[in-house]
C-alpha cells in the first residue's frame, strides 16, 4: 500500500538524520537515500548496493533555490532548464561545494543534482531540509525498482525504511546532463528528451550511449552491461523473430520470457502454449518506459531461463528505452 502519511515522513527524516538509509519513490525509479553531507551515511549506500565507489550518486533537493546552494556556479543554462523542467526527470551536473561529501560524488569536483517530481519525495526533501544522495534502490548492476515491493525484494533489511509512493510514473531513470564544461553533454538519456533540452538551451552533445566498462569514466552508469535481470537477456529487431525461434530449437523445454509489442502475431513455437512467458508491451515510448523494469522484475520472479526482448523502432522518441534495453541485454 502507498504510504503518504506525515508520520512516515517524520520517521524517515529521523532515520536520515541518524545516518540511516531510506528508500523512497520518485517519478522515475525508487532511490536509496542517505544524508549527502555525511560520509558515514553515504558509505552505507555503497555497502547496501555493492556499488563500486567510483560511481557517483545523484543528489536530490527540494527546489532550484536549494540546488543553487550546493553549486559553486549556476550557469544561465541551469536556470533555464531548472525553471522549465524541475521538478522532473532531469539531472544537472555542476561544480559542487564542500558540504556535499566526496563519497557522494566519487571524489569528483562536480555533483549531479535533481528535484524529483513526486509528492512523497518532495515532502521528504522539504522536511529533511537538506540534500539526499540517492542512486536507484537496487543492488549494483541489477534492474532499477519501480515499486516498493521491488525495493524490498532487492535490498531486504539492508534498507532501514521504504517510503511507498506507488508505482513510478516515468519508469526509467532521469536524463543526466553535464553542464560543468564548455559544452553541455548528455551523459545518460532518460525521462527528458534531447529535443526538449535543445529547445531551451541550444545544441548539446551526446555521449555514446554504450561504452565499455573500462572507459566509463565520465558517467560510470553508462557501462555497457548494466541494469541486468538475473536471466540472460537477448535483444532482437522487429524483423528478426527467427532468431528467437532458432533459440527455442536449440534449447528445447526451456522456458523464456518474450517481450513483444501488444498484438504482435507470433510463430507457434513461441506461443504461451509452449510454456513461455509472453509479456505484451505497450506501443508508445512513455507507456513502454513505465512498464519495462516491472516486466524484467516479473521475468526474474518467474525464474525463466532466458529473456528475449524485441527492440522498439530506432527513432529519437525511443532512444532512452532502447538504451536501457541494450544495456540490460547480453550482446546478440
Ligand atoms: O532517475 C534517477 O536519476 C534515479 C532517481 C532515484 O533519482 N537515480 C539514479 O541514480 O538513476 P543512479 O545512481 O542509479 O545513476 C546516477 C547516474 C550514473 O550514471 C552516474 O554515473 C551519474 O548519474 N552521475 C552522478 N554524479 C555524476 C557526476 N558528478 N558526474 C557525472 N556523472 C554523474
Ligand atoms: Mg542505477
Amino acid at each position: 500500500m502507498a504510504s503518504d502519511s506525515s508520520d512516515d515522513v517524520t520517521q524517515a527524516v529521523k532515520l536520515l538524520r541518524d545516518g540511516r538509509l531510506v528508500a523512497f519513490a520518485t517519478e522515475t525509479v525508487y532511490g536509496l537515500g542517505a544524508d549527502a553531507t555525511s560520509s558515514a551515511a553515504v558509505r552505507r549506500i555503497y555497502a547496501a548496493k555493492g556499488r563500486p565507489p567510483t560511481n557517483p550518486c545523484i543528489v536530490h533537493v527540494s527546489s532550484e533555490a536549494v540546488a543553487r546552494r550546493y553549486a559553486t556556479k549556476w550557469p544561465a543554462a541551469c536556470a533555464k532548464l531548472a525553471e522549465a523542467l524541475w521538478p522532473g526527470p532531469l539531472t544537472l551536473v555542476v561544480e559542487k561545494i564542500a558540504a556535499i561529501v566526496p563519497e557522494a560524488t566519487a571524489g569528483r569536483g562536480t555533483v549531479a543534482l535533481r528535484v524529483p517530481n513526486h509528492p512523497l519525495a518532495l515532502a521528504l526533501l522539504r522536511a529533511f531540509d537538506g540534500p539526499i544522495a540517492a542512486p536507484s534502490a537496487n543492488r549494483s548492476g541489477r534492474v532499477s525498482p519501480t515499486t516498493a515491493e521491488h525495493v524490498r525484494r532487492e535490498l531486504g533489511d539492508r534498507v532501514d525504511m521504504v517510503l511507498d509512493g506507488g508505482p513510478c510514473e516515468v519508469g526509467i531513470e532521469s536524463t543526466v546532463l553535464d553542464l560543468s564544461g564548455e559544452q553541455p553533454v548528455i551523459l545518460r538519456p532518460g525521462g527528458v528528451s534531447r529535443q526538449r533540452i535543445e529547445e531551451l538551451i541550444g545544441p548539446v552533445d551526446v555521449r555514446d550511449a554504450v561504452v565499455a566498462a573500462d572507459e566509463a569514466a565520465a558517467s560510470p552508469g553508462m557501462a555497457a552491461v548494466h541494469y541486468s535481470p538475473t536471466a540472460p537477456m537477448f535483444r532482437f529487431e522487429a524483423g528478426e523473430i527467427q532468431k528467437v525461434v532458432d533459440w527455442t530449437r536449440r534449447h528445447p523445454g526451456q522456458r523464456m520470457a518474450l517481450l513483444v509489442p501488444v498484438g504482435r502475431t507470433l510463430p507457434p513455437e513461441l506461443s504461451e502454449g509452449e510454456g513461455h512467458l509472453i509479456l505484451a508491451m505497450p506501443t508508445t515510448p512513455t507507456d513502454y518506459a513505465r512498464m519495462l523494469y516491472a516486466a524484467l522484475h516479473n521475468a526474474d520472479v518467474e525464474e525463466v531461463l532466458a529473456i528475449w526482448a524485441q527492440l522498439p523502432p530506432d527513432e529519437p522518441a525511443w532512444t532512452p528505452v532502447r538504451d536501457r534495453m541494450t544495456r540490460a541485454s547480453n550482446l546478440p
